[in-house]
């Protein structure tokens, strides 16, 4: 094989990530052993989770080392195959981004159907991002009819779809927040928002108390910090919370000290639950089912910020932490 290039983690960021935490590394790529395929990775994902995978502390997911390729999500093409399994010429998606060539244990990449949806959808609602949102209103903070709902980060790849399927669900009010108001307006006419918050603007208590007069009943969480406690003073009694992510605290360099009032929870008798989608992949099945049916019927909406070429892959993730996407942001290498 030839010779390709692949992101190194080469500095553990302190608070913001820069350019120069990351290089760009040219490698050999060798043949494919027996039971592996060789990929061409064509999408790379990038994920608010990888800044945590950049601190050197123990997490559900062990930390990049420094000095060798950054892993995550990608959507490739097999261009050499040692497994009778998956064939030359298949798409798969596997877990060897961040490079332009991946080999892979072919046991651990999943063949996918490059004709029914793009490819890259794969990486986005109809994979892991939107399994998250669906998993967290489903099973963890199960959305019932008539419930009012509020959603954080729902500009986002997870948030814009959790709107989405909030009401599918059955929610009479669904209301989101987002950073700027091209964001906000895009909540309410694209994804179906009822109404938008635009965070930027401050007093988060006020504006959700205006967006959802009655209270809301669930909160569907990716930002943690100021959303998660706004959202502890307007949850109704037995209202649910999913802990999906908490990106406002991604870069502290101190411990932040939590939401003044937790002890709310006491007499709203709330239910707060963290959860990791790869816990409830058994409803891949059945989510992807429904996604594609409400992706046909025009009901669930979605946006990609694409960033071209492996040269840009760095960049991408730290727009990313900027907001610098609508939707799900990903990375074209083809
Ligand atoms: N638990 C799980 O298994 C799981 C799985 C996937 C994702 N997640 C979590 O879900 C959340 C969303 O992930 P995603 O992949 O969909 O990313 P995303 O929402 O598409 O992108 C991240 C967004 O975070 C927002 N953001 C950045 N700093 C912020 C701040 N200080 N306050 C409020 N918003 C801020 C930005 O949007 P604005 O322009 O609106 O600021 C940015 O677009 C993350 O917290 C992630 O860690 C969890």
């Amino acid at each position: 094989m030839t010779r390709a290039r692949e992101w190194h983690l080469v500095t553990r960021p302190h608070g913001e990530p820069k350019a120069s935490d990351f290089a760009l590394v040219e490698t050999e790529v060798r043949e494919p052993d027996e039971g592996e395929i060789l990929v061409r990775n064509d999408w790379i994902s990038v994920d608010p989770y990888m800044r945590g995978r950049m601190n050197d502390v123990k997490s559900y997911v062990p930390p990049y080392a420094l000095n060798e390729p950054m892993d995550g999500g990608a959507v490739g093409t097999v261009v050499a195959s040692a497994s009778a399994d998956v064939p030359v010429g298949a798409t798969v998606v596997h877990g060897l981004g961040w490079r332009e060539y991946a080999v892979v244990s072919a046991r651990s990449a999943r063949a996918v159907d490059a004709d029914a949806a793009p490819p890259q959808s794969y990486l986005g609602v109809l994979g892991m991002t939107g399994l998250t949102a669906y998993a967290g209103l489903v099973e963890v903070a199960p959305v019932q009819v008539g419930d009012v709902v509020f959603v954080s980060g729902a500009a986002g790849a997870v948030g814009s779809v959790a709107g989405q399927i909030a009401r599918h669900l059955g929610a009479s009010r669904v209301v989101g927040s987002a950073g700027g108001p091209d964001k906000g307006r895009k909540l309410t006419s694209d994804y179906g928002f009822d109404a938008a918050i635009d965070y930027r603007e401050g007093d988060l208590p006020g504006q959700l108390a205006r967006a959802a007069p009655d209270g809301i009943d669930v909160y569907f969480d990716n930002v943690g910090g100021d959303h998660l406690q706004a959202a502890l003073g307007a949850l109704n009694t037995h209202g649910r919370v999913a802990l999906c992510g908490a990106i406002s605290r991604y870069n502290d360099t101190e411990p932040a000290p939590g939401p003044d009032n937790l002890f709310l929870a006491v007499g709203k008798r709330l239910t707060l639950r963290g959860f990791i989608v790869g816990d409830h992949s058994r409803l891949m099945k059945d989510y992807v089912t429904r996604a594609a049916g409400w992706l046909r019927d025009g009901t669930l909406r979605t946006d990609e910020t694409v960033v071209d070429g492996i040269d840009n892959a760095a960049d991408a993730f730290l727009g990313l932490l900027r907001g610098a996407n609508t939707g799900k942001m990903l990375v074209h290498l083809t």
